[in-house]
C-alpha cells in the first residue's frame, strides 16, 4: 500500500508529461489499436503503420495527426507497408484533451519521434474551430513527403 502512495506522488510529481503520456497509451488502446493494431505497425488491408520512415517526416507535422483525428481519412495513402485506401472513421468524439494525449503517444512511443512538437489541449481547440478538411489534410502528407 505504502508502495502504491509513493509510486502516486512519483507520478504527480513527474507532472503533465508522464500522466499525459499513460492517458495517451489508454486511448490508444481503446480507440486506435482494433485497426492500427497494439503497436502501431498497421495491417493489411485493415490501417496502414503509425510508424516507420515515414513518420520521421509526418510527425514533424504538428497538425497532421491531430487534423486526421478529427478530419478522418479516406483515399489511397502510398505507406512503408504499401498503399491502403480504407476509411478512417472521424475520431471527433475524443476531446481535446484526449487528441492531444494521444497525439503525444503516437508521436514519441509509437512513431519513436521524441523531439518531434506536439499540440496541447488549447491547440486542438484551435484546429476543431478551424477544421482542415481531407482534402487539406493528404496535400499537406504529400508535401511533407516529398520532402
Ligand atoms: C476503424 C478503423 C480505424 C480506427 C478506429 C482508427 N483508424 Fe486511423 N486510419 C484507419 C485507416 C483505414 C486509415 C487510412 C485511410 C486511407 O486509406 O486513406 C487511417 C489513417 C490514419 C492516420 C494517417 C496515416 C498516414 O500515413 O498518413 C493516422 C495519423 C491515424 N489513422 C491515426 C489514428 C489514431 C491515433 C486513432 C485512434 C484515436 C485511429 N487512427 C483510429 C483506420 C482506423
Amino acid at each position: 500500500m505504502r508502495d502504491v502512495i509513493l509510486m502516486a506522488a512519483m507520478l504527480a510529481a513527474a507532472g503533465g508529461a508522464g500522466a499525459q503520456q499513460v492517458r495517451g497509451a489508454d486511448i490508444y488502446k481503446s480507440s486506435c489499436a482494433m485497426c492500427h493494431q497494439d503497436q502501431g505497425q498497421g495491417a493489411a488491408g485493415v490501417a496502414p503503420p503509425l510508424k516507420g520512415s515515414q513518420w520521421a517526416k509526418l510527425a514533424r507535422v504538428r497538425n497532421y495527426a491531430p487534423g486526421v483525428l478529427l478530419a478522418g481519412m479516406h483515399g489511397p495513402l502510398s505507406t512503408d507497408e504499401g498503399t491502403f485506401n480504407g476509411v478512417m472513421p472521424t475520431q471527433n468524439r475524443l476531446n481535446d484533451e484526449e487528441i492531444a494525449a494521444v497525439t503525444a503517444y503516437l508521436v514519441s512511443d509509437i512513431a519513436g519521434q521524441n523531439g518531434a512538437p506536439v499540440v496541447v489541449a488549447a491547440d486542438v481547440a484551435a484546429l476543431r474551430a478551424r477544421p482542415q478538411s481531407v482534402a487539406e489534410l493528404r496535400a499537406v502528407r504529400k508535401q511533407a513527403l516529398a520532402k
